[in-house]
C-alpha cells in the first residue's frame, strides 16, 4: 500500500482532524468536486440532473458510528423524508446506507429495525429505477454482522441489497452464498485500511479479484438464481474488459451496471449510458464528510494536487 494512502486513511480515522480540516475554506472548496452541497435539497438537484442524462442515482447522507439512538433515528426520520420526495419527483434513485449510521455500534437490533423502516418505506415509495436501500460495507470487523443484517433483512424484502469488497480474501465465499440466495450485490474494491492478512495488499491482485468475482456475479448460475451485480467502479481498464467479456457471453448490454462515485469519470459515466449500459452513481450529502473525503483522497493520490490547486488559490 502506498504511503499516500495510508496516511489518508490514517487522518479519515483521526476525530482531532475531522473536527478541524473542515474549517478550512481550501478543504472545503475541493470536497465540493465530489459532493453537489451539504443538503438533501442539493443531492436531489443533482440526481434530476443525471436522470435527465439518463443516469440514476445512489443519494446517502454522509455519516458513520453513531454513538446515540437518537442520532440513528434523526438519520431513519430524514431518509423517509427524502424517499417522499424521490417518490414525488419520481426520480430513479435508491439509498445507500452505513449499518453503523443506522446504530449498528449500539445494538444489532435497534439497527435492524431501522433498517427495516427504511425498506419498508422504499417499497411503498418505489419509483421506476429506484426503491432500493444499498447497505455500504464497511471496515472488517463490520462484515459478519453487515452480511447477517442484510440476510434477515433480504428474507423480508425484496429491495434490501448489499456491497462486497474484492480487497477481502473472504469475499469469494460470502458472493458465492450470496449469488446462492439470488442477492443483489454491488461489488467494489474496497476503501478501508486493512492488514495483509485479510486483504489483498497488492492492487494488481486487488483488480484481478474484482474481475474473477465479477465473472461470478455475472454467470448462468448467478443469473438462474435472480443473483444482480452493480459494478462500482472508476477502472476503465476494468470496466472494458467486463464489458468485452460478458459480450462473449452474450450478456445483453442492459444487463451490466456501473456504478460511480459523484464528480469522477463524468465523461464515462455519459459515454457508458450511450452506448447501451446502466450507469448509476453515487450522490452523497451532509455535513459529516471528513472521513469520506480523507478515502477519496486515498483512492487517488492526484487528488491530492487538486487540495493543493485549492490551497494556494487561496
Ligand atoms: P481505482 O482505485 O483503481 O481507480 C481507477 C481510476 O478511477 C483511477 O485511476 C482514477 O482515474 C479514477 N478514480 C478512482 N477513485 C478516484 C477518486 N477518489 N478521485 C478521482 N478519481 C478516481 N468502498 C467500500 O469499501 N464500501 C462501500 O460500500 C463502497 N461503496 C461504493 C459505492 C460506489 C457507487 C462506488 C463507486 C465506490 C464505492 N466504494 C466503496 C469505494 C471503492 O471501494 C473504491 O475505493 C473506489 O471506487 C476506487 O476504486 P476504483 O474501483 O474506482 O478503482
Amino acid at each position: 500500500m502506498s504511503i499516500l494512502r495510508t496516511a489518508f486513511l490514517k487522518a479519515s480515522e483521526s476525530a482531532w482532524l475531522r473536527e478541524r480540516a473542515p474549517r478550512h475554506r481550501f478543504v472545503r472548496r475541493s470536497v465540493a468536486r465530489f459532493l453537489p452541497g451539504e443538503s438533501a435539497d442539493d443531492a436531489l438537484a443533482a440526481a434530476r440532473r443525471l436522470a435527465d442524462s439518463g443516469i440514476s442515482t445512489l443519494l446517502s447522507q454522509l455519516g458513520e458510528n453513531i454513538e446515540h439512538r437518537s442520532g440513528a433515528e434523526a438519520v431513519v426520520e430524514q431518509y423517509r423524508d427524502v424517499l417522499a420526495r424521490i417518490h414525488a419527483a419520481g426520480l430513479p434513485s435508491d439509498l445507500s446506507v452505513k449499518l453503523t449510521q443506522l446504530g449498528l455500534d449500539l445494538d444489532p437490533e435497534f439497527c435492524f429495525a431501522n433498517l427495516a423502516q427504511l425498506a419498508e418505506s422504499a417499497l411503498a415509495a418505489s419509483t421506476p429505477g429506484g426503491g432500493t436501500i444499498w447497505i455500504d460495507m464497511e471496515h472488517s470487523p463490520y462484515v459478519d454482522a453487515t452480511l447477517e443484517i442484510y440476510r434477515r433483512a433480504r428474507a423480508k424484502f425484496p429491495n434490501v441489497a448489499v456491497c462486497v469488497q474484492a480487497y477481502l480474501y473472504r469475499t469469494e465465499k460470502d458472493v458465492e452464498s450470496l449469488i446462492a440466495q439470488g442477492a443483489n450485490v454491488r461489488l467494489v474494491k474496497g476503501a478501508y485500511d486493512e492488514p495483509s492478512e485479510i486483504a489483498l495488499p497488492k492492487k494488481s491482485d486487488v483488480d484481478e479479484n474484482y474481475f474473477r468475482l465479477a465473472q461470478m456475479l455475472l454467470s448462468a448460475e448467478a443469473r438462474k438464481s435472480g443473483a444482480r451485480v452493480a459494478l462500482a467502479t472508476h477502472d476503465r481498464k476494468l470496466i472494458a474488459r467486463i464489458a468485452d467479456w460478458a459480450a462473449a457471453q452474450g450478456i445483453p448490454r442492459d444487463r451490466l451496471e456501473f456504478d460511480m462515485l459523484y464528480g469522477i469519470q463524468r465523461a464515462e459515466q455519459l459515454r457508458l449510458v450511450r452506448e447501451g449500459y446502466r450507469c448509476r452513481v453515487l450522490v452523497s450529502y451532509g455535513s459529516y464528510w471528513f472521513p469520506w473525503f480523507m478515502r477519496r483522497l486515498a483512492e487517488r493520490p492526484a487528488n491530492v494536487l487538486f487540495l493543493a490547486r485549492n490551497l494556494w488559490g487561496g
